[in-house]
């Protein structure tokens, strides 16, 4: 491919909202933010990564020092900031669409992208991790299952568009939601 021609798949690749990458922890929200953020030329936001920063303190911390509605307040302030910015590709934390407001203003700037897996592949790429305060102590394929089946109705409800990520690999879950993305765009 010369030049010109990346710049004209860039061009075609270019975002015009953000897109919110939601799904249950583990689902792969991070990595393929980074390979849309790579496709498309838009920058990535980690909205975990960016509250930490924000913080100073660890994710686990702030859940212990001050409560889950107080990180709730957090994430919420959060997506309320990105109102008006350029477009990103947005990995949210697992539970920022179990409220209500966070929806609508998402709604409001971006399209939300749900990615499932199944509980035990979730289970394999988090049984090592120690700073998700909602699954440690909880750390096994059963409590995933019934907490994911739990919020399913909520996740679902939030998305304009559904990707399983089973048997796919990032570049074709990235693919499809692009191809889903800009399909969407057609329509309005
Ligand atoms: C949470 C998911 C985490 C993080 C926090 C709470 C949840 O993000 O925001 O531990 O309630 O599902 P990831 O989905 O990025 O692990």
């Amino acid at each position: 491919m010369n030049e010109n021609e990346r710049k004209e798949e860039l061009e075609a690749m270019k975002l015009n909202e953000h897109i919110f990458l939601i799904g249950f922890m583990g689902c792969g929200k991070s990595t393929n933010a980074r390979y849309l953020s790579n496709m498309t030329g838009a920058q990535q936001m980690e909205m975990d990564q960016q509250i930490v920063e924000e913080q100073g303190m660890a994710i686990t911390e702030i859940f212990s020092r001050f409560g889950e509605q107080y990180f709730r307040d957090l994430e919420t302030e959060l997506i309320r900031s990105m109102r008006g910015k350029e477009p990103m590709v947005v990995s949210c934390g697992g539970g920022a669409v179990l409220r209500e407001e966070n929806v609508e203003l998402m709604k409001e700037s971006g399209k939300i992208v749900l990615l499932t897996a199944a509980p035990e592949a979730i289970y394999d790429r988090v049984k090592h991790s120690t700073d998700r305060p909602i699954l440690n102590g909880n750390m096994n394929v059963e409590y995933i299952a019934e907490l994911m089946e739990k919020r399913r109705p909520k996740y679902e409800a939030a998305a304009d568009i559904v990707i399983s990520t089973d048997m796919k690999n990032v570049r074709e879950i990235c693919e499809e939601i692009l191809e889903r993305v800009h399909r969407f765009r057609g329509k309005k």
